[in-house]
């Protein structure tokens, strides 16, 4: 569905966030990228819109291909809908009116100076019922709950009608009980739509609750990829540990994991 092929991405000061990582998302799964601060999640996940231009490969979209000119990369963007930790919504606006801006890829700028039709007020409402907020429609969003504005901010993804949601840690702010809510209902109309995802998250218990598959990176090398179940203690020790000889070990020794490190 959506491919890094060889991608890396450099800062400027030599900064290797993520070392060349081939890597193939498919259709409908729901992902996780685990891994210490710094480890490159976040990189990585931003490549795959291409917010952050990949040094060195490239992306390929099913339907699209190589994402290779502003033409490819609007359409791509338009089919990706983005989750922040901060839900980053437009705090004096309803939450219905911060649902709509999801469908603003969809019209033209001069469109969208003018009230949009009631065919996309129907989509927006319809995307605040999938996530159970319809009742809070009209409420400004500055006075929603941290899980009601990740909700929202669900539900204007949602409007893009995507085919790839990222979500740079959406539950990190969020209580335990919360952020199980989130993470269920994210998984749940994901797998119903058929929408790829790629979640970053610092929990590694909520990522093996919902996970179907886990992404681990330590200083920007993939050093798992497998199932939840294969993702030992040890392992985990590993990643979380950041001296950097601990985890050549760790690569060299699991089958599951790619041999990145030379
Ligand atoms: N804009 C930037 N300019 C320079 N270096 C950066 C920039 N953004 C990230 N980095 C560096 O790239 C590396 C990977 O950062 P990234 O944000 O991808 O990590 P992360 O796994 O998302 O971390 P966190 O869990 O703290 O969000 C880090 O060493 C970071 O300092
Ligand atoms: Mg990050």
């Amino acid at each position: 569905m959506i491919e890094l092929a060889n991608v890396s991405v450099r800062y400027p000061k030599e900064v290797v966030a993520l070392h060349p990582t081939t890597l193939h998302f498919r259709r409908g799964e729901f992902n996780v990228l685990l891994g210490a601060s710094g480890a490159g999640k976040s990189s990585l996940l931003r490549s795959l819109n291409l917010l952050n231009t990949p040094t060195t490969g490239c992306v390929r979209a099913a339907d699209i291909g190589v994402i290779d000119t502003p033409a490819k990369l609007r359409l791509h963007r338009s089919r990706t809908g983005m989750i922040f930790q901060q839900h980053q919504l437009i705090s004096r606006q309803t939450a219905l009116s911060n649902v709509l801006l999801g469908r603003i890829g969809y019209h033209s700028t001069w469109r969208t100076l003018f009230p949009l039709a009631r065919a996309e007020q129907r989509i927006a409402l319809e995307c605040l019922d999938r996530v159970g907020l319809l009742h809070k429609a009209t409420e400004r969003v500055d006075r929603l709950s941290g899980g009601q504005l990740q909700r929202v901010g669900i539900a204007r993804a949602l409007a893009q009608k995507p085919r790839l949601m990222l979500a740079d840690e959406p539950v990190a702010s969020l209580d335990p009980a919360t952020s199980r809510r989130v993470l269920s209902q994210l998984k749940s109309i994901c797998r119903e739509d058929g929408i790829t995802s790629v979640v970053s998250l610092h929990q590694v218990d909520l990522a093996r609750e919902y996970a179907d598959r886990i992404i681990a990176l330590a200083h920007g090398h993939v050093v798992f990829d497998g199932a939840p179940d294969e993702l030992t203690d040890v392992l985990l020790q590993t990643i979380y540990d950041q001296t950097p000889g601990n985890i050549r070990d760790v690569v060299a020794s699991q089958p599951v994991m790619f041999p990145v490190l030379t």
